[in-house]
């Protein structure tokens, strides 16, 4: 059975839902009582997903898409209409990637590929989405941000730059959106140990440099960030918004 009731009724879609935060938050809505699609592009891994929530008498519904392209996103939208149901009331925009170099080394295709994973992306999510989450007096919207959008690190020029201007586009979004009391709210992790920190995390030395620089002295678990995302889809979460919420075991206060 679910574990809660907190969210009951409500309807959840989370991208970047195969694995790492993604998964994390999906399941933790779910065990809210959220019926949730589960988006990505691993069909397999999103399947072990939804099979683990249905185990736990949830519901999930697994949709394939790559939501850095615009006709796929549109397709995604009319997949979730028919096979989910036509209301949503929240959407978590966590799907994201990150390449580590210099500028100087970084082709054209490679800079766009992570503006449009982890920026563009929620722009083509929101405009397909959006319409089916107003008039309805509750909404929440969750854009996956970082700690990298406060602070920096050398190699980090394309990511920064994405996760930075998601939060102007959070604040713009939530002034136009509270009228419809839909919430618009950035969670920056800090350093949490899943796939798209392999580079760091397999590699003793690297592993052991970020740990260190981390003062609570340890990483971020992918549960401490969704039980901030359920708290946030909250009624009484309704008056956090256009803001952005550090998780990051306190890097960014150094
Ligand atoms: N982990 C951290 O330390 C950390 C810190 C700060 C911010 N964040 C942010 O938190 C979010 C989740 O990160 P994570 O740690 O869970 O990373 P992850 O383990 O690498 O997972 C990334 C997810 O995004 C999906 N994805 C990537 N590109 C996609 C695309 N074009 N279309 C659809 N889905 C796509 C992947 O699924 P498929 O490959 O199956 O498509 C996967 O489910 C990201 O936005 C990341 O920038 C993470």
């Amino acid at each position: 059975m679910s574990t809660s009731t907190r969210l009951q009724g409500r309807t959840a879609l989370v991208t970047g839902a195969s694995r790492g935060l993604g998964r994390a938050i999906a399941e933790a809505l779910a065990d809210a009582g959220a019926a949730v699609a589960l988006v990505a592009r691993d069909a397999e891994r999103l399947a072990t997903v939804a099979e683990g929530i249905r185990a736990r008498g949830g519901r999930a519904e697994v949709f394939i898409a790559n939501v850095s392209d615009e006709a796929s996103v549109k397709g995604l939208a009319r997949e979730v209409q028919s096979r989910f149901g036509d209301r949503l009331d929240i959407l978590v925009n966590n799907a994201g990637i990150n390449l580590r170099k210099p500028l100087v080394d970084f082709s054209l295709t490679e800079w766009r590929s992570v503006l449009d994973t982890n920026l563009t992306s929620v722009f083509l999510m929101c405009r397909e989405f959006v319409p089916r989450m107003t008039g309805r007096g509750y909404g929440r919207i969750l854009n996956l941000t970082s700690m990298l959008s406060h602070v920096s690190l050398p190699g980090r020029t394309a990511y920064s730059s994405s996760k930075t201007a998601l939060l102007g586009l959070n604040r713009a979004l939530a002034l136009e959106l509270a009228p419809e009391g839909i919430t618009v709210v950035g969670i920056s992790p800090g350093v949490c140990d899943t796939e798209i920190n392999a580079p760091l995390m397999q590699n003793p030395e690297l592993r052991e440099q970020f740990r260190s620089r981390i003062p609570v002295g340890r990483f971020g678990q992918p549960s401490e960030i969704a039980a901030l995302a359920v708290h946030l889809c909250l009624e009484e979460s309704g008056f956090i918004t256009g803001t952005d919420i550090v998780i990051d075991g306190g890097w960014t206060a150094q």
